[in-house]
């Protein structure tokens, strides 16, 4: 029996990890373009952070061990506590707001399915220290970027808005007591899902009206703000920052990509305010991001009173829809030039040709060991690269490299001396970046 690896843990092939690396490119590169900057933490926390804050789903779902030490610890299912944790540590030396980015691997012990996997890794954007409605815009226009960096638009992903400061303020104008609001924000979670009904009953079970649960139910008919005045107008002076979020989503031309949906409500304990997810437009797939405000959670954990937004996007479900929408990276070579010579006593030359090329950025592989002029080219063939540059006796002499075209079936000689302006003209060397500067936008 061939070793494999454990259920729910991924190998990343070369092409896999080109995959993950053209989502990490697109990451990095749009939060940094919003001033985000790159942190980390440990992947092993005290079990503790979690159990406090996260909810009872994640902490059912976590690895934990006893270390040899004696600690109760656990891999990290999620970032904010760590995030809280550690901004709490030196809240006072840091310029608010705070606008930081991660990419933490993660790990979930849940039941294996499509877009769910034991680990994955998930960009997480965080912004502490801002209580206003733009900087909820701020943290919802990044997640929207990352899709438009990687080729979707409107049609392809949604915004799933809402806000659980305007949920409690219709769960209050329906008459839901106070006790049952988690109860009651468990039923809208669960609409359109199995256990539906379930979690229905247990809020009626609980001592909820028949009649105030019925109304509860309308909630999932409001998409517009207009719907949201006509049923609920007691609670629309709660909604105000909502209102203003997506009303600077729209001045930032980022409107199409916004509903509101009130039956988000987000399974994690700690959010207190905008509740947002990105789902692929077809409903087809699991969330691709989530992500909120969660202003009470910094002071939890270390005592610092600062409120806090952000999101954190998985990249297995990500994954998903690029390959569905087939906005894959181009499968690139390796190398951009096969140095081969044409026989043993060429091999020094090849040597040092290859490594002044290496220094001035060209990504070269040559053959290890002596082998013959054709099964080198057939190497570099194999390799997908265009360019071979041919060293041997006659390009000695003439102070020349013989460079092959395998694209175009031709060749001729450059300079040995100059080769690297030479080169430069035909082939530039590596360094690109495969994220497109700008996406599709309602700017066009
Ligand atoms: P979450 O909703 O638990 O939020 O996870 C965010 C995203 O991570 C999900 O939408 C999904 O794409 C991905 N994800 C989660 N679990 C798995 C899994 N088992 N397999 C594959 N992908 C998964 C959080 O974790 C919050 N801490 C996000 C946050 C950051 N809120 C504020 N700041």
């Amino acid at each position: 029996m061939q070793p494999k690896a454990l259920p729910g843990f991924r190998d990343f092939y070369p092409e896999d990890f080109a995959l993950r690396a053209h989502i990490f490119d697109a990451w990095r590169t749009v939060a940094r373009r919003y001033g985000f900057e790159e942190w980390d933490g440990p992947p092993l926390e005290s079990l503790e952070l979690y159990t406090q804050k996260s909810g009872e789903e994640i902490v059912g779902q976590l690895y934990t061990f006893i270390d040899k030490g004696g600690r109760e610890v656990a891999l990290r299912p999620e970032m904010t506590p760590t995030l809280a944790r550690v901004v709490a540590a030196r809240a006072n030396g840091l310029k608010k707001p705070i606008r930081w980015f991660s990419i933490p691997q993660l790990f979930r012990y849940e039941r294996q399915q499509r877009g769910r996997l034991r680990e994955h890794f998930q960009l997480n954007c965080d912004l502490i220290g801002e209580p206003g409605p733009l900087g909820d815009a701020e943290i919802i226009a990044l997640a929207i970027d990352v899709m438009r960096a990687l080729g979707l638009s409107s049609s392809d992903v949604r915004v799933r808005l809402s806000d659980r400061r305007l949920l409690g303020g219709i769960l209050r104008e329906i008459g839901i007591a106070e006790a049952l609001h988690p109860l009651a924000y468990q039923v809208l979670d669960k609409v359109g899902r199995s256990d539906y009904l379930g979690r229905r009953q247990a809020l009626c079970d609980a001592g909820a009206l028949e009649a105030h649960v019925s109304r509860l139910e309308q909630v999932r008919e409001i998409r517009v703000w207009a719907d949201l005045e006509a049923a609920f107008p007691g609670a629309v002076s709660v909604g105000q920052p909502l209102a203003e979020t997506i009303a600077a989503l729209t001045a930032m031309g980022l409107g199409e990509f916004v509903d509101l949906d009130l039956t988000i409500v987000r399974g994690l304990a700690y959010y207190t305010g905008t509740v947002f997810e990105l789902f692929d437009a077809a409903k087809t797939l699991r969330a691709i991001c989530g992500g909120g405000r969660y202003d009470n959670l910094l002071n939890a954990i270390g005592g610092t009173d600062l409120p806090a937004l952000g999101f954190g996007m998985g990249d297995v479900v990500l994954g998903e829809l690029l390959r569905d929408r087939r906005v894959l990276p181009p499968l690139l070579p390796a190398i951009d030039l096969f140095v081969a010579g044409v026989d043993p006593t060429d091999f020094s030359d090849v040597l040092a040709l290859a490594h002044e090329l290496r220094d001035a950025n060209y990504r070269i592989e040559y053959g290890l060991g002596s082998q013959p002029l054709g099964k080198l080219l057939k190497l570099a063939d194999a390799r997908g690269v265009r360019f071979v540059l041919v060293l041997g006796e006659t390009e000695r002499q003439s102070g020349q490299v013989m460079l092959k075209d395998l694209g175009a079936k031709s060749q001729h000689m450059i300079p040995r001396s100059a080769i690297v302006s030479a080169l430069a003209r035909v082939v530039p060397p590596a360094a690109r970046s495969l994220v497109p500067v700008h996406g599709p936008s309602s700017h066009g």
